[in-house]
This record gives structure tokens, C-alpha cells and sequence, in this order.
């Protein structure tokens, strides 16, 4: 972590300044291993390959980990050749692209995708993950002055409160023990007059019945995520040759999904990529320990219940969107 970045942690505990303690690998500025300690109430927390840790590194999202560790890459715009992240970011924030000056938050970014969407407007851009998918965040944007990124969990965020210009939480909230609580830790972070952009999966009774995933997760969430994810390797190579063919089908990436095979050919990915997509979005389906659907009237009552102001919310092909503001 960039030493200028301090100012932006407390401990999630007491809500006090931390200080940082046994900084060592400090090179220009980046303390790249340490501990960052709490006075009022003595609990410290560990910088390990830069990141400072409030949560054990192995935990319920350790498959998320694994997951974008093993494609830190995979769905970044410029490894992929596609703007979908970037299409995404300001599809859902309506945000400007120049926020130099903001400060944005960004709670469960996986392998970074959108910490580097965030990043290249200009702000100063706090990036937290509960999984150890934060080390593969740390490769691709650790080396970004303007970026902070931490391991901790959206119900114990080590920041002030009321301090952030924007927060955006995407893909995340479905994956909590509880996605209402998960959503109401958000609001607190933001400044008077300050935006939020959240999604979650959306819920239909359709949706559900045809979702071959919802039969076979409540088996595969529980195998150790390494041996899941060598499953779903083997069962995708193995699938590919059909899964090629019923491709060129009307619909046939449609009847791919119902096959448990993730089919983006829809976004114009071909060849290695596509079948690496298929690695990683088939994973992400089957491995989650939490995965909760809900429908857009739930989503949009939550964000009332907030008392946040100016809600709007959207179906958009990763569920629902809903973006609001804190009163001034
Ligand atoms: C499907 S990934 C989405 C990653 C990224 N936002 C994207 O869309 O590419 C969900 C992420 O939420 C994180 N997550 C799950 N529970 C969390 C919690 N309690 N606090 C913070 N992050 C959490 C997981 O570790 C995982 O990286």
C-alpha cells in the first residue's frame, strides 16, 4: 500500500486511525509488507505482498480466490479485445470519465476489471475484496498511485464513513450471507450528495426453473474449489467439440448455457478466450457458497428502505442495477 494511502484506513473496530508499524520492502513509497495497528484498542492488521489484511486470507470466498487468480486476466478489455468492462462501468454508474479529485469506492472487485475502469478517470479509487482474488487485483493495479486495494469484508470496511464521492459494488451482492444487510453497509460511506451504483442477480420465476445451475450448485458449492475447478476444466474441454457445433444452432449458446457450459459467444469472443471465459464463468456458477436471485421490486425496495434518494434501478444482462443518491 502507497504510504499516502493511510489517511484512508481506520480500524474497522473502533473507527480509529490506524499507524503503520514494522513497514519493511518500503520502495518509493509502497509499503509492501508491515502491520497496521490500532492504539486505542491494540488489534493489528498485517500488509502481506502489499495488501493491507483485515480478514483471513482463506475464508467463504475463497473459490472467488481461486478463481481470479487463476484469470486474473481473463476479463480484462485489454486482454479480451472487447469493451465489455468498460461498457459496463459507465452503462451502470452513468458516472462522467473524468473524476479526478473523487474519491471512489469500489466493495468486491474480483480480479480488478472495474478497479481499472474506476482508476483511469482520474480518481483516488479504494478497491476491497473479502477473497484472496485481491493479490490478483494487486498485480494488475497495485502499481497505480491512485489506487488502494484491501481484503476485508463490505460488513466490517475499514474507512471513514461519510468520506466517499461514489460507490459501486457490482456482481457482488448475490454472494453474501445476506445481500439486504450486504447492500444497507454501503450508504453509510458515502458524503452528502454522493452516488451509489449497485447490482445483484435478478430473479424470475422463469429464470430459476430454466437455470440449469440452480439444480447442480447446491451439490458442487461444497467441493474444495480446486478440485471443482479441475472438474470444470476436464468438462468443458471434453464439451467443447459439441459445444462448437451446437453453437452455429439459432440460439445455440442459449441451449450451451443450459449444458453448464458458459457461452459468450454472443459478445463476439472466439477461440482460446471464449473457451476461457467458459472456464471461468462455468466455475463461477457452480462454486459460489452464496447465490441469491432477486427480483427488481426487492432490489428497488432496499434502496428505498435506505433512504437514499433519486433511485432509479434497470434489468440489464447481469440482473439489476440500481443507482441512487445520499441526500445533501
Ligand atoms: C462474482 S465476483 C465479482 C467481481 C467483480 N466485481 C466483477 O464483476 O468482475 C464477486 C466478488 O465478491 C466478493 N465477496 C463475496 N463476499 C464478500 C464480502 N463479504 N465482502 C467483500 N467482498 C465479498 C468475492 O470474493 C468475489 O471476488
Amino acid at each position: 500500500m502507497n504510504i499516502d494511502h493511510l489517511k484512508l484506513l481506520v480500524c474497522p473496530v473502533s473507527q480509529r486511525p490506524l499507524r503503520i508499524s514494522d513497514a519493511s520492502e518500503v520502495e518509493s513509497g509502497v509499503v509492501m509488507s508491515g502491520s497496521l495497528i490500532c492504539d486505542q484498542n491494540g488489534k493489528e492488521y498485517p500488509i502481506i505482498g502489499g495488501i493491507p489484511r483485515f480478514v483471513e486470507r482463506e475464508n467463504y470466498a475463497s473459490g472467488f480466490g481461486l478463481e481470479w487468480v487463476n484469470h486474473a486476466k481473463t476479463q480484462y478489455d485489454s486482454y479480451s479485445g472487447i469493451n465489455a468492462s468498460e461498457k459496463r462501468f459507465y452503462e451502470q454508474t452513468h458516472w462522467g470519465r473524468d473524476l479526478k479529485g473523487q474519491l471512489v469506492l469500489e466493495v468486491g472487485s474480483g480480479s480488478g476489471r472495474f478497479t481499472e475502469q474506476a482508476a483511469l478517470t482520474g480518481a483516488t479509487v479504494v478497491s476491497l475484496d473479502y477473497s484472496y482474488a485481491v493479490e490478483a487485483n494487486f498485480k494488475s493495479n497495485g502499481h497505480r498511485s491512485n489506487v488502494l486495494i484491501v481484503q476485508a469484508d463490505i460488513f466490517a470496511m475499514p474507512f471513514p464513513r461519510g468520506c466517499f464521492d461514489k460507490v459501486f459494488c457490482f456482481g457482488m451482492l448475490q454472494h453474501t450471507p445476506d445481500p439486504k444487510a450486504a447492500f444497507n453497509a454501503l450508504p453509510a460511506f458515502l458524503k452528502p450528495g454522493g452516488m451509489l451504483c449497485a447490482d445483484i442477480y435478478k430473479a424470475t420465476l422463469l429464470r430459476t426453473l430454466l437455470n440449469t445451475k440452480h439444480y447442480v450448485r447446491p451439490f458442487t458449492r461444497n467441493i474444495e474449489p480446486e478440485k471443482l475447478y479441475a472438474a470444470v476444466v476436464k468438462y468443458i474441454d471434453f464439451m467443447w467439440p459439441l459445444a462448437s457445433l451446437i453453437r452455429k444452432l439459432p440460439k445455440g449458446h442459449g441451449i450451451n448455457w443450459r449444458l453448464l457450459i458458459a457461452d459468450y459467444s454472443s459478445l463476439g469472443l472466439k477461440g482460446e478466450i471464449l473457451k476461457e471465459w467458459a472456464y471461468l464463468d462455468t466455475f463461477d456458477m457452480l462454486s459460489p457458497k452464496y447465490d441469491l436471485h432477486v427480483s427488481e421490486q426487492t432490489f428497488r425496495s432496499w434502496v428505498v428502505e435506505s433512504g437514499l434518494s433519486d433511485i432509479e434501478t434497470e434489468l440489464t444482462g447481469h440482473g439489476v442495477v440500481a443507482r441512487a443518491r445520499k441526500a445533501a
